[in-house]
């Protein structure tokens, strides 16, 4: 029997979550760094962009109906940098702003909590071209970013993060380069990893100083496992979980970064990173937690880090992501156990990508997606037993509202509750929807 809403603590919040580039469709925005990286070949399937992506730009209000319908509580969504400021900096673009409010006060009059996250990579092609992240300048940006975010909607926003995975975009960014910018170059990989930090530390103090509540951070997990036994996977494994687990973590919360971490980037660190450390690690009100999957490491030749994946044994979702429900709790604990305490934390994504299967012989659009019914319930159990022991989990917010943008996959990843037809742009929710709806409306004592 899933978990349903009474089985859960009076007050803990579920939600739904989205990305600006990953569903709005660009119109009006200035460029960014996706629009080039897709534009790239061979970097994106299908070299897909966000031009068009879901054209929630024009459908917001259908959306935000679709989030209320289900009975959700928060909406979490991210905002454009390059809508709001085209050349990263300087005159912001009114209609980018006004798109914002009318986002915050459509959602607002769903009686939804809207979840406001301000970066979720794409950076303006005009701080790309001066380095990105790996310039220290673009976190100082950042922070006039938050500034001016805050001034506008920070009397009706419920909760500000100032970054999305920021491992994504310093890491996927800069050393694998499978996200924008693609690069592969250890120095920018760790400047950037830095200047990503710097840039909530002082988007978090401009939050701060405009008097807005509830900032925070969503940072990814990925527990990680030896795939084998000895001790050259063991140590793979550590490295790999203090570069992935615990650089931003330790960053925040203890206002340190893991020496394993530091063996391999703090020679391509900035001259006096150490100094921006008190920014860094600040207080913060809670801590968003995204949680997917489970990493199997073992010892790769070759320079630091000397990790490699392995394929682990669970069943994988369409990402080749292995289902590990199980780790969820562990990690929760051990993130408050070690470094968060108290503070409160968010399940701020959790889902899984399926291929879709139509209904044989069903008249209209159906769309069955038991794979992530049973992956949602089986996390919604995980959360479930982190509480009962104590864990400070105040909400859990499902990936994602709306089949979209999955970055370098192009539309190929269906994560959504909601199917969403490219062609048509028909939304449509799937066998998940319902199900989370029924979950939601149960309110029983
Ligand atoms: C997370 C991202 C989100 C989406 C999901 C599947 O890493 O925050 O934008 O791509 O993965």
């Amino acid at each position: 029997m899933p978990p349903t809403r009474a089985d859960f603590p009076p007050g803990f919040l579920f939600g739904t979550a989205t990305s600006a580039y990953q569903i709005e469709g660009t119109g009006g925005a200035g460029p960014c760094h996706w629009d080039s990286f897709a534009a790239t070949p061979g970097n994106v399937a299908g070299a897909a962009d966000g031009r068009r992506a879901c054209g929630h730009l024009d459908r917001c209000t259908e959306d935000l109906d679709l989030v209320a319908a289900a009975g959700f509580d928060i909406y979490r969504f991210s905002t454009s940098w390059a809508r709001v400021l085209p050349e990263g900096a300087g005159t912001p673009d009114p209609e980018g702003l006004d798109f914002y409010d009318r986002l915050v006060d459509a959602t607002l009059a769903r009686g939804l909590k809207p979840a406001l996250t301000l970066y979720h990579w794409e950076l303006p092609s005009a701080l790309a071209d001066l380095g990105g992240w790996t310039n220290r300048d673009t976190a100082l940006r950042f922070g006039d970013f938050a500034a001016l975010m805050a001034e506008r909607l920070g009397d009706r926003v419920w909760s500000w993060a100032t970054l999305n995975e920021p491992w994504c975009a310093g890491w996927l960014g800069h050393f694998t380069g499978v996200h924008a910018p693609g690069l592969r170059d250890i120095r920018a990989t760790a400047r950037a990893m830095h200047h990503l930090a710097l840039g909530h530390g002082l988007g978090l103090a401009a939050l701060r100083a405009a008097g807005v509540g509830q900032i925070g951070i969503v940072l990814n997990f990925e527990p990680a496992f030896p795939a084998e036994p000895g001790e050259a996977a063991r140590a793979a494994t550590l490295r790999y979980d203090a570069v992935f687990n615990r650089f931003f973590l330790g960053g925040v919360a203890r206002g340190a970064y893991p020496e394993l971490a530091l063996e391999g980037l703090g020679p391509h660190l900035p001259r006096g990173w150490q100094a921006d450390l008190d920014a860094i690690g600040a207080p913060i009100d809670w801590l968003g937690v995204n949680y997917y999957t489970v990493k199997r490491i073992t010892h790769a030749p070759g320079p630091w880090p000397n990790w490699v994946e392995v394929p682990g044994p669970g069943r994988k979702t369409d990402m080749g992501w292995e289902i590990a429900p199980m780790a969820l709790p562990d990690l929760l604990r051990w993130i408050s156990g070690s470094h968060t305490g108290d503070l409160p934390l968010y399940v701020t994504e959790n889902g899984m990508a399926a291929p879709d299967t139509p209904v044989a012989g069903a008249t209209g659009p159906e769309i069955h997606d038991e794979d992530r019914i049973a992956f949602l319930s089986s996390h919604l159990a995980a959360a479930r037993e982190a509480i009962a022991e104590g864990v400070p989990l105040k909400g859990y917010i499902v990936w994602s509202l709306l089949d979209n943008y999955e970055w370098a996959f192009g539309y190929g990843k269906r994560f959504g509750l909601v199917h969403v037809d490219f062609e048509s742009l028909q939304r449509t929710p799937k066998a998940s929807y319902h199900a989370l709806k029924r979950m939601l409306e149960d309110r029983r004592p």
